[in-house]
Order: C-alpha cells, then structure tokens, then sequence
C-alpha cells in the first residue's frame, strides 16, 4: 500500500462526519476525534474498526492537552473541522454547548493546531490545510429573491448561527493574523445516510413510518436548498485538496425546496414503498396517504424564511458540482431509513427520546389553525 497522507476528521462520527469518513478513508489515513454527543451513532462507522488506515478517538475538540498531543502523535497534513453541535431547535431550548464547542472548543482547536503547524517542516507547513466545515445560516434569511455567495455579509439569526458565525470569524482570524492556512466552507442543508432523526427529512420519514404526526413549522411556507451528503463530502475534499489557503468556498445543488412540498414528496415515496394499508402502525386509521399525518405546529422562533446558494465560486474554482438529482437522492434516502432498523433504534432511543419528552415546549402539537 503506498504511504497515505494522514487526516484528523473532527465529528466524524456525526452525520457529515461519517459520510466523510467513508469517502476518505479510501485514500487517506483517516483519525477522527470526536465526543461521541447525543448526535453520534457509533454504528454508523462500525465497520471500519478493524481497518488499518482508521483510528477513533473519544475526546472534546475543547480538551487542549489531548488535542494538541494527538496533533504530535498522529501527524496530520490537514485537520477536518466538523464537530459541533447542529441543531437550530436545541440553540433555542438552550445555547450553552453551542458556545462551549462551536465557538470556544473551535478556539481550543485553532490554538492546537497553531502550535503543531508552527513547528512542521517548512514544504509540510506549507502544504498543511484547517478546513472549518460551516453553514449558509451564518448569512441569515433570504427573502423570496437572491442568493448567498462567499461576499454575503454574515448575518446570524439563530444561537447555532450565531455560534458558527463566531468560529468561522475564529478560523477567519487565525488566517490574517497568525498566517495558519485556513479555508472556510459554508454549505445549504444537507440529507441522506446517517443524519441523526431530529432533523427535518429522517423525522418526517421515521414519524411516518411509525405512524406518528408530521410537525411541520408554521404554514410551511419556509424555503431550504437541499445537498445529498456526498456531494458535500466531494466539495469538501476538492476544498482542502485545491482551495487556496484564506478562501471561503459556499456549496449548494440548486435545490430549493418549500418545506410543506417536500414534505409531501416525502410521503408519496412512502405511499408507493411502504403503503399505509400494509403497514400495521398505520393501517386501519383510516389514512389514504402518509400526508394525512402532516400537522401545522407552532413555528421555531425566529424561523429563517428561505437559504439558497450561488455556488459558482466553488464549480470554477474547485472544479466541483453536485452529482445527485433531488428526486433519485431523496428516494434512497427513504430506503436507506427504512433498511437500517438498528441503526434508527440506536439513533432513537435512551437520551433523544428523554429530551424530546421534556423540551420543545413551543412546539407542542397545537394546530396553527
Ligand atoms: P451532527 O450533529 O450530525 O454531528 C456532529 C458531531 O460532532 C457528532 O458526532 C458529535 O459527537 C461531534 N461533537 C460534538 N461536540 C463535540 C466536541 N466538543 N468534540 C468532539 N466532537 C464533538 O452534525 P452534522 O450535521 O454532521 O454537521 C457537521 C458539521 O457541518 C457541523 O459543523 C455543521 O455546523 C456543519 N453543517 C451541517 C449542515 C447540515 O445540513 N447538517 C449543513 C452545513 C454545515
Ligand atoms: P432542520 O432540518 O432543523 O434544518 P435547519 O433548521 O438547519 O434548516 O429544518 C429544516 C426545515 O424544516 C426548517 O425550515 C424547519 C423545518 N422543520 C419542520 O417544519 N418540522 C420539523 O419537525 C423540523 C425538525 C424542521
């Protein structure tokens, strides 16, 4: 096997983390630190235990001395910066490990890998990439035209946003002012595989399969851009192999989607895979189609109306664009949720029941209407 160049994937056990981690490990040795929160599924990278290019370990990107001695001991040519926590509902119950990990542990991080790039030899500190993963939320809401860009002045409206927003200022700065090689990428909403089932598309198709209601916010007017997680995962390899040290890159597959549609697509796929009358959590209660579960609930406070991305920046300079259709990488995601059983019953049970059973107090099941 030819040497491989070593990469520190952080949160590689979430979603975006995982996927990743599967591509790259076809190339790359591959270390990935991460906490193992609520949003980790240790099955989801399972398989690669054994492998010998694969190395796991369980700590807080906010621990300095573990971070900083598994920088000298592992040796990477790049740190991957994904650990963090994801969820726009959670900031709003309560902030607190959103500061403590997106903001302060990406301090921590930059820090540590300050001190290891200052000391590598100088074709290696060279070559040496911190690619922090981000978000298009950092920009806002849109409005019913435009698009985000990587000139969009940052404008974060919720406490994840604003969190991410502080760590890609973080990453920004560490650029300008101690010249460690940073690139900054900032993507739409991501689906597919592996993402944990408090986000939008496996709620809507892990609460219709078991025959629950379908939250959906307000009127479900609210417009996201969606990305099948490996074309991120592609981007995401194209910016740390090719971009330039200090750039922003922003990804996005053209996808725009109302909530409330695609929620319905959502259950037309289940209406043809998994028929209503056929399954027994559903049949009987008198239910045509999965879409007489959907629900108008209480909006999320200060709901961002529509995201939606210009990536031209990325497809010339990186050469990069997205390969999957919405309507075939929506399709497998439903397969891929309804063959993975264990890996649903381990995403779903023991803390993220408890959590949903005391907090989302503001969305209790109450029609708008
Ligand atoms: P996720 O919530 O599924 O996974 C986050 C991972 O980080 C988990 O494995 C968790 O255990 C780990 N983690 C959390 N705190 C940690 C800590 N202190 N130390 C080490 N590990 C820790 O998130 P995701 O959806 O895979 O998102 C990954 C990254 O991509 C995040 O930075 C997110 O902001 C960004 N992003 C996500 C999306 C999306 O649609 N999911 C879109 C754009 C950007
Ligand atoms: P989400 O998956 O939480 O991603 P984000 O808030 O980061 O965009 O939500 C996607 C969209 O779906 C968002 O507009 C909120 C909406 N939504 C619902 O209508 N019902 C739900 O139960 C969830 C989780 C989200």
């Amino acid at each position: 096997m030819p040497e491989r160049k070593t990469v520190l994937v952080t949160g590689g056990s979430g979603f975006i983390g995982a996927n990743l981690v599967r591509r790259l490990i076809q190339n790359y040795r591959v270390v990935n630190l991460d906490r193992l929160t609520y949003a980790a599924n240790p099955l989801s990278l399972a398989d690669l235990d054994t492998h010998p290019a694969y190395e796991f370990v369980h700590a807080s990107i906010a621990d300095r001395e573990r971070v900083s001695a598994l920088l000298t001991r592992t040796q990477p040519d790049a740190i991957l910066h994904l650990a963090a926590e994801s969820h726009v509902d959670r900031s709003i119950e309560d902030a607190e490990d959103f500061i403590q990990t997106n903001v302060v542990g990406t301090y921590v991080l930059l820090e540590a890998a300050r001190g290891y790039w200052n000391n590598l030899p100088q074709g290696r500190k060279a070559d040496f990439r911190f690619l922090h993963v981000s978000t298009d939320e950092v920009f806002g809401s849109l409005g019913a035209n435009g698009y985000f860009s990587e000139t969009t002045p940052y404008a974060p409206n919720s406490p994840y946003s604003a969190s991410k927003a502080s760590s890609d200022h973080f990453v920004r700065a560490y650029h300008h002012t101690h010249g460690l090689p940073t690139v900054i990428t900032n993507c739409s909403n991501n689906y597919g595989p592996y993402q944990f089932p408090e986000k939008m598309i496996p709620l809507m198709i892990l609460n219709a399969i078991s025959g629950k209601t379908l939250p959906v916010y307000g009127q479900g007017t609210n417009v996201r851009d969606w990305i099948y997680v490996e074309d991120h995962c592609r981007a995401l390899q194209l910016a740390f192999e090719k971009g330039i040290a200090g750039e922003t890159y922003v990804f996005g597959a053209d996808t725009e989607q109302v909530n409330l549609d695609l929620v319905h697509k959502i259950c037309a796929l289940l209406d043809e895979i998994a028929p209503v009358d056929e399954n027994p959590l559903t049949r009987g209660r008198g239910l045509n189609t999965y879409a007489g579960l959907i629900r108008f609930v209480t909006d999320r406070p200060g709901h961002d109306q529509r995201y939606a991305i210009d990536s031209a920046k990325a497809r010339r300079e990186l050469g990069w664009s997205p390969r999957e259709d919405f309507e075939s990488g929506l399709r497998k995601t439903v397969e891929w949720y309804l063959s993975n059983p264990k890996w649903v019953a381990q995403a779903s049970g023991g803390a993220y029941s408890e959590w949903m059973q005391k907090n989302y107090a503001w969305r209790a099941h109450k029609e708008a209407k």
